[in-house]
């Protein structure tokens, strides 16, 4: 009896555990109802009489030393457990909060898409222009008051002169359509997205950058019939096949004829509404038959070819789609409002 306490002594001393489950099983092993621990105290009743207050200080020892190894054991395999943890490169890191695409995008991104279903493909041109890409090539007048410094912004050749230069911020997207006609072949099929600043002050209902989307198709036998259609496709697209549309007649330098262009409003389904303002319609875009002066100022024959443009803003597609009341929402970078997007 006393050489296997020694021995079950001598074990539990060496005793080691590299997982939870080995540890149990050795917990088992030793210290359960059925281990061989308990044996030994039912072996105790076969002890001699004069041999029992030793031997059963001995067993008793052992429990407590088994017990102690155990608590040991575990409280050194706890520790390694957590610094494992506290290093595991597994973990997943701190949540990141996704972002939300800018309903400007979302609109910019489904005219693109829309159009690009027809043929048309993507051109950018600079913020940053000249005089002749943004007015004279596109058959504005000298004193064509766009130019005046109220509207648009100059840029200053030195600091500190304050005389205006040719170099300005561009007004409008129709100066992608000058870039492109001089640098490409018709037939020319093309979209022009990009941000536009006119001097204007800041209010619900003006901005002095805004964002446009432009296009341009130059071929032969090119018609307004043409035009027509195209337009009234994206109309249908972008707000639903039920949406009518409506060409008035109006003005650009760079177009003629030209028309501006009115869908059934969205809102009241050409009722009448406050929002179309009683009635039922809402201007879009404007448009036209590119006029051969400016055809021919970009070095294409406008007796060879015609072409149709139009040109929209995409704030106002934006507010149409999702009834945004203040334009300088837009800019303001609010999550507020941008959270609002998430699922779009
Ligand atoms: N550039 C015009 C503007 O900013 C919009 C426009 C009108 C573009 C008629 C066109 C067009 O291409 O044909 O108000």
């Amino acid at each position: 009896m006393k050489e296997r306490i020694q021995q079950l002594l001598s074990q539990i001393q060496q005793l080691q555990a590299g997982s939870a489950e080995e540890l149990e099983a050795l917990r088992i092993k030793y210290l359960s109802k059925k281990g061989e621990i308990s044996a030994l105290f039912n072996d105790f009743r076969n002890v001699a009489p004069e041999d029992k207050k030793e031997i059963g200080m001995r067993i008793n020892e052992l429990k407590q030393q088994a017990q102690n190894r155990f608590e040991e054991l575990k409280a050194q395999f706890e520790a390694a457990k957590a610094e494992a943890e506290r290093q595991d490169l597994t973990c997943t890191a701190d949540p990141v909060t996704l972002g939300t695409r800018h309903p400007l995008s979302l609109v910019r991104e489904e005219i693109i898409d829309i159009f690009s279903r027809i043929g048309f493909t993507v051109e950018e041109g600079p913020e940053v222009e000249d005089d002749k890409h943004v007015f004279g090539m596109l058959n504005f007048a000298p004193e064509h008051p766009a130019r005046d410094m109220q509207d648009t912004f100059f840029i200053e050749k030195e600091e500190g002169i304050q005389k205006p230069t040719d170099i300005l911020l561009r007004t409008h997207t129709s100066s992608v359509q000058t870039r492109v006609m001089t640098t490409q072949k018709p037939p020319i099929r093309v979209l022009c997205p990009g941000r536009v600043y006119r001097n204007e002050a800041i209010s619900a209902r003006a901005h002095c950058f805004f964002h446009q989307v432009e296009g341009l198709y130059i071929d032969k036998n090119v018609s307004f019939a043409d035009l027509r259609q195209t337009l009234l496709y994206f109309a249908k697209e972008m707000f639903g096949a039920d949406t009518k549309i409506r060409l008035r007649p109006s003005y650009f330098p760079f177009t003629e004829p030209s028309a501006e262009m009115d869908i059934s409003c969205n809102i009241c389904g050409g009722t009448g509404c406050g929002f179309c303002k009683q009635t039922g319609w809402v201007e879009i875009l404007g448009c036209g038959m590119v006029d051969p002066n400016v055809l021919e100022s970009c070095g294409i024959d406008s007796k060879e070819y015609t072409g149709y443009a139009f040109g929209m803003g995409v704030e106002r597609i934006t507010n149409l789609k999702y009834r945004v009341k203040d334009l300088r929402l837009f800019s303001e970078n609010d999550v507020r409002f941008l959270n609002q997007f998430q699922s779009c």
